[in-house]
Parts: structure tokens; C-alpha cells; sequence
């Protein structure tokens, strides 16, 4: 009898044609172009830019931007089944999509100016170019508020001099435009935080060297030096001193996508161990057959269709809140901690069903267990997606 990968259609949720025609063609494209070559870019950690751009001709780098700004004007629910599917074959291209579309494009649509739209939306929405998001310091991580590099306004108030170091930029050494926290009125705390559109190809941006990492090999990311760098005053985006909270809310909607790369990467090796489980056999029998291996799969199954429940539910709370102006902070967060704890429970449990196998670099198990880590870690650990959700909760700030 035939052995074939279990079908994975999700869970009895209906989806409408739309939906299924994005699921189908990320689902095909990852297929097709992506996973052959995930393998050699995780070795050579070389940034897959043919593909990335091919993405964008898909409309993949800008899901839910209108189609007058460069995107491809679908939902939150389209975005997160292409990024389910995208990351099932290479966490890496997911990644770069999630920080183009969810943290990059996302932020410009919901605050930019029209004049910023045109130069800085279209052309990242589209694919054509790359975007970042660069929150992170050497010395400010979690804690978001408290970075040290600076805006000075110039005397004669045309422009910011910027000074200082980002750490931990996704996309850092290849983006074309980055979306900068920095603090303008350190006595303001948090309060003095504002963003601004840079130009990567002005005089005072520096990149760093690449970061040499677990996983994720293939999304690049790096340190970013900023030396008397002038930024326009028309580049500040949002207000000034709003900085802080454009980068939480936006990191709302990147934390949805982050989830769904959690849920793809989990998939893949959900379904490899589901094969393996039936294939292999010892003691005479398929391994599936010992309930030690049974065990392992129907929690993977369990936690993998709960972390869909929790994605979905956080996809359709940002949609509603489109008109109803709230926020669905917690919705996002419970979405991320669970959909990544998830992902290593499963990597981790499909390496070892696979025992050697799994532990070899000829079956792609290893790197979907060095890839699921990043999960837990990016656009806020577990712990602060904890703190987040018991902070809501109780009402506490
Ligand atoms: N939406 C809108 N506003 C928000 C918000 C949200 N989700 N969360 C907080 N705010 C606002 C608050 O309302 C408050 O505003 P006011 O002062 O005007 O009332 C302000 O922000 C400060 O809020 P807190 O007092 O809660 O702030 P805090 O200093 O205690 O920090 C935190 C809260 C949750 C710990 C936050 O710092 C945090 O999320 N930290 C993690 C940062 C993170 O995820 N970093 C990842 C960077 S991106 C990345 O990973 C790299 C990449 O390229 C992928």
C-alpha cells in the first residue's frame, strides 16, 4: 500500500473561495519554488532574493495593503494562510515576509502620510523592494522603552541627526528602507520615542556584519550603525513622541505572523513524522504502532489544531478591529506563545520520533527544529508574551 503525507486541509473552519485560492497558491508556490531550495540556503545563510522577488510578483510581500498602494488588497486570514504555507517550506522566506508585511507595510499604511505612501509603501508592498523594522538596541530588548540612540532636530528644524546602534534588524543587510525607533526627548521615557523613514543609501547609515545564526539561515540580520545620519522632518512617521506605541501596535500584527511561521514550520514536521511513524518499522512492527510514539503524535496533532483556533481567532480580531478602532493585543499574543511553544514541542518530538534520522542533515528535521526556536524569542519572548496577556488580564500596566 502507498504511504502518503496526512492531508492537511485544517480544521472544520470554512473557509471562503478567496481563502482557499491564496492557501492553494502560497501552498503550490512553496512547493514549487521554495522548498527545493530552502536546504542550500540554510547551509550558505545566502539571502534568497530571486525568490523573494518572485514573491512579490505573487503579491505575497504585501497581502493586506490596497491594491492603489502596491499590495495585493486581501484580509488578515488571506495573509496568514499564505504565511502558514510559505513557512511550512522555509522558515527563512517567511520571515522576510513577515517583517515586510506586518511590521514594515503595515506600520507605513496605518500612519503614513499620502507623500510617505508613495515613496516608501508602494514600492516594499509590491516586492520590488525590501523593508525592515529596526526596535531593538545592544542593551534595549524587551525592555522596548529605554534604548539609547538619539533624533536631534537641527537648528533650523529641517531635519533629525540621528546617532547610535540597532541590534537584531531582520532583512538588516539588505533592506532598501528601514522603519527607526529612536528616542527624541529621553526625559519623555517612552513618551519620547518617535519613528522615522530611513534611506539606506544616505550618507551615515551603516550596516553591520551578519549575525551568524541557529536558524532562520536565510533571512538575514544584522547590527545597524546610525553616524550623524539627517533625516527630513517630512520622514518622521506618526507623530513625534508616538514612536513607542506605534511600534507595540504594529507589533500587534507582526506578532499574528510570527504565530502562523510557528503553525507552517510545526505542519511540515508534524507531517514528516506522521510518514516516518508509519514506514518505519522495529521490533518487527511500524514504530507508529508503540504508544510511546502514539503519544507523542496525538499531542503534536492536539497543540498544533489548538494553535490554528488561536491564529485564526487573532486574524479575525484584527479584522473587526479595522472598524471598531480596538485593539486585540491579547488575542495576538496568546496566538504567538502558544503557536511557537508549539513549534518546538513538535520539532523537538519529530526529531525524535526520526532518532537518528532526524539528528541528520539529509531529512530537514534538524532545521526545522534550529528554525522553530527563533519563534519563542522574536517580536517578544514567550516571557513578555506572558506578561502581555497577564497584564490585560488583571488590568495592570
Ligand atoms: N498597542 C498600542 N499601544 C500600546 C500597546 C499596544 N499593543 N502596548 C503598550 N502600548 C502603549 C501603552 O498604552 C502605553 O501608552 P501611554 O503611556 O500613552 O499610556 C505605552 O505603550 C507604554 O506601555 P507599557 O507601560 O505597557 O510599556 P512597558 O515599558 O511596560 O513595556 C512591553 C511593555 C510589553 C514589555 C513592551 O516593551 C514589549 O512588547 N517588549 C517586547 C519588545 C519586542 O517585542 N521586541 C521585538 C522587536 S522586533 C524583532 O523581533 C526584530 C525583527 O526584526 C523581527
Amino acid at each position: 500500500m502507498a504511504i502518503s503525507a496526512p492531508d492537511y486541509s485544517g480544521p472544520s473552519l470554512d473557509l471562503s473561495e478567496e481563502h482557499e485560492f491564496i492557501q492553494r497558491a502560497a501552498r503550490d508556490f512553496a512547493r514549487k519554488e521554495i522548498a527545493p531550495i530552502a536546504p542550500e540556503f540554510d547551509e550558505s545563510g545566502e539571502f534568497p532574493m530571486e525568490t523573494i522577488k518572485k514573491m512579490g510578483e505573487m503579491g505575497f510581500m504585501g497581502i493586506e495593503i490596497p491594491e492603489e498602494y502596491g499590495g495585493a488588497g486581501l484580509d488578515t486570514m488571506a495573509y496568514v494562510l499564505a504565511m502558514i504555507e510559505i513557512a511550512k517550506a522555509d522558515v527563512s522566506h517567511s520571515t522576510i515576509m513577515s517583517v515586510n508585511n506586518s511590521l514594515y507595510c503595515h506600520a507605513i499604511y496605518k500612519v503614513g502620510t499620502e507623500e510617505q505612501k508613495q515613496k516608501y509603501l508602494i514600492p516594499v508592498a509590491s516586492g520590488e523592494k525590501v523593508g525592515a523594522y529596526s526596535l531593538t538596541e545592544p542593551m534595549s530588548g524587551s525592555d522596548a522603552g529605554t534604548m539609547k540612540s538619539r533624533a536631534v532636530l537641527s537648528d533650523d528644524g529641517a531635519h533629525y541627526v540621528i546617532n547610535g546602534t540597532k541590534s537584531w534588524v531582520t532583512s538588516g543587510p539588505v533592506a532598501d528602507f528601514v522603519i527607526l525607533f529612536t528616542m527624541t526627548d529621553p526625559e519623555q521615557k517612552h513618551k519620547g520615542i518617535t519613528a522615522f523613514l530611513i534611506d539606506t543609501d544616505k550618507p551615515g547609515f551603516i550596516r553591520g556584519k551578519k549575525e551568524p545564526k541557529l536558524g532562520i539561515r536565510a533571512s538575514a540580520t544584522s547590527e545597524l550603525y546610525f553616524e550623524n545620519y539627517k533625516c527630513p522632518v517630512e520622514n518622521v512617521l506618526g507623530e513625534v513622541g508616538k514612536g513607542f506605541t506605534i511600534a507595540m501596535a504594529v507589533l500587534d500584527a507582526g506578532r499574528i505572523g510570527i504565530a502562523s511561521q510557528a503553525l507552517g514550520v510545526a505542519e511540515a514536521a508534524y507531517e514528516a513524522a506522521v510518514m516516518y511513524a508509519r514506514e518505519r518499522h522495529a521490533f518487527g512492527q511500524p514504530i507508529g504502532s508503540f504508544q510511546m510514539i502514539q503519544q507523542k503524535i496525538a499531542d503534536m496533532k492536539t497543540r498544533i489544531e489548538a494553535s490554528r483556533f488561536l491564529i485564526y481567532n487573532a486574524a479575525l480580531a484584527k479584522m473587526k478591529s479595522k472598524d471598531s478602532g480596538g485593539r486585540y493585543t491579547t488575542e495576538a499574543s496568546m496566538a504567538k506563545l502558544f503557536a511557537s511553544e508549539t513549534a518546538m514541542f513538535v520539532t523537538h518530538a519529530a526529531v525524535q520520533i526520526h532518532g537518528g534520522m532526524g539528528y541528520s542533515k539529509e531529512l530537514p528535521l534538524e532545521r526545522y527544529f534550529r528554525d522553530a526556536k527563533i519563534t519563542e524569542i522574536y517580536e517578544g519572548t514567550s516571557e513578555i508574551q506572558r506578561l502581555v496577556i497577564a497584564r490585560n488580564e488583571l488590568g495592570l500596566r
